[in-house]
């Protein structure tokens, strides 16, 4: 499974990026509005700290309009993966850009016919919001097993399961049991998914009954010993 970071604080992704588990980032204009900073030197920034996709939405409804502004914004890495919502123009603007090469993340999305119309639109991602499902009494991680059944029916589908909007460690694990391809975790759920009370009490054992032996690994060079015994 890929882990993407789903913010746009290029300090939040420099700090998780270093731990080598983030496969890449998604942005929306929320998120890059709580920035303050200009969108295209958000992206640019964030293209160069994290080598895998990085989702940056275009802000048009129109399909002209929102081609313009996916070809300007995959303009500014090989990186990026131009986000379009699940419309009629959302979708022809994904078919466009597929054609041309270009990643395609097509966002906003709330039910499996959507997810099949992305899929024949090309799109590389398809991101559906689980979370927001969750808010109003729906069931997201249902939405999720939908979509992976029936992308599973049609190998000739390229597009990837990008399960968005998570709110928590259990959707994660969740995802990964049906085969989503990708989770997009907001900074603390990452953060979360390493913590487990067992494992801190567990080390705090380990450590306090090693420092009862005295010793420290570095003080004895194995090679020394091979060559005392000759
Ligand atoms: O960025 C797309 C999606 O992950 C947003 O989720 O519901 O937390 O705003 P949400």
């Amino acid at each position: 499974m890929k882990f993407f970071i789903d913010t746009a604080d290029t300090k939040d992704i420099r700090e998780l990026a270093s731990s080598g588990l983030v496969d890449g980032v998604t942005t929306n204009p929320s998120l890059v509005a709580k920035t303050g900073r200009k969108f295209v030197d958000v992206v640019a920034e964030i293209c160069a700290i994290v080598p895998g996709p990085v989702s940056a939405e275009v802000a048009a409804t129109d399909f002209d309009t929102m081609l313009k502004e996916g070809r300007r914004l995959a303009r500014i890495a090989k990186n990026v993966a131009v986000k379009v919502p699940l419309t009629v123009d959302g979708l022809k603007t994904c078919k466009a850009l597929s054609s041309d090469g270009v990643m395609v993340n097509v966002t906003l999305c709330f039910s499996a016919a959507q997810a099949i119309l992305a899929a024949k639109a090309g799109a590389s991602f398809i991101s559906p919001f689980v979370g927001r499902l969750d808010d109003v009494g729906a069931s997201g991680m249902a939405l999720i097993q939908e979509i992976c059944t029936i992308y599973r029916q049609y190998p000739a589908f390229k597009t990837e399961v990008l399960v968005a909007s998570i709110r928590n460690p259990t959707h994660v694990v969740d995802a990964a049991k049906m085969g989503a391809h990708v989770a997009t975790l907001p900074p603390n759920v990452l953060r979360q998914l390493y913590a487990h009370p067992l494992t801190d009490k567990g080390l705090a054992a380990f450590l306090t009954d090693w420092a009862k032996t005295g010793q420290s690994i570095l003080d004895d060079q194995p090679e020394e010993r091979v060559a005392k015994a000759g």
